[in-house]
């Protein structure tokens, strides 16, 4: 059985007043007996929204604090850049790698995702693993052949062993922010295909009990049905992250 999953990525929004006022919200109500919920803050709010957190409840697996970036490398001479030790030392369980808005205005590539998740693996931080196609592609009929690159892109020289502690997102470029929800048969035939990649990549357990989230305008009154399919294991929702209500409808909406 594979447990839902509920993170907000909060993107480059809100105040620290704001990420305080909607993390208490989030962290007072958010019912966490069928889902995980994640939160992901601006990186200088994390600490904020952490400690915001644990003054209501335990913060761990199954209530998160995560990160929607990191930096491969240890520390050093990266100006800008935040470390996963700086994570840790925090207390952020989670983190996002290779969202499509880092993929298209960063222009991270497949192989920064790549060093990117070995990076986060090696240390305690859970990565949510995002791939997905843009709407062109998908007019091409190239969905899987792109989220299939950008799978073995990022898990290239992964082992079996810490594959299983990653997270993966599917959330087609196209439904990003837009309104536009892929169905829940167009979600949930990509999540089959990544499934099957992960069976074949690594192995069928492996494959089975991997977590995939789906991500683009998911709302209150979508997830259910999206939740309900039989690969979608959680989401990744940006846009109605913001507001607790909408929030905390979406994690109600986990089966
Ligand atoms: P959206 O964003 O819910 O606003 O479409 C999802 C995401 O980018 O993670």
């Amino acid at each position: 059985m594979r447990r839902p999953l509920i993170a907000g990525n909060w993107k480059m929004n809100l105040t620290r007043e704001q990420s305080r006022n909607l993390a208490t919200a989030i962290a007072m109500d958010a019912n966490t007996s069928r889902a995980d919920v994640v939160l992901c803050p601006p990186a200088i709010y994390l600490e904020t929204v952490l400690e915001t957190a644990r003054s209501i409840r335990t913060v761990g697996n199954e209530f998160g604090i995560g990160a929607q970036n990191v930096y491969d490398k240890p520390n050093g001479a990266f100006t800008g850049e935040i470390s996963t030790a700086m994570l840790e030392d925090l207390g952020i369980g989670y983190v996002i790698l290779g969202h499509s808005e880092r993929r298209q205005f960063m222009h991270e590539s497949d192989d920064v995702v790549n060093a990117k998740l070995n990076t986060v693996l090696a240390s305690s931080l859970t990565p949510i693993v995002c791939v997905g196609e843009t709407l062109e592609e998908r007019e091409a009929g190239r969905t899987l052949e792109v989220v299939g690159r950008q799978f073995e892109g990022a898990f290239a020289g992964v082992s079996e062993g810490l594959a299983s502690r990653a997270i993966l997102a599917y959330e087609p470029v196209w439904a990003i922010g837009t309104g536009k929800t892929a169905t829940p048969e167009q979600a949930q035939e990509v999540h089959h295909d990544l499934r099957k990649l992960a069976v074949l990549r690594y192995n069928s357990a492996l494959g089975d009990s991997l977590r995939i989230l789906y991500g683009g305008s998911v709302k209150a009154d979508n997830a259910a049905e999206l939740l309900s399919q039989a690969d979608i294991d959680g989401a990744l929702v940006g846009g109605a992250s913001l507001q607790a209500d909408t929030f905390l409808r979406i994690i109600a909406a986990a089966r």
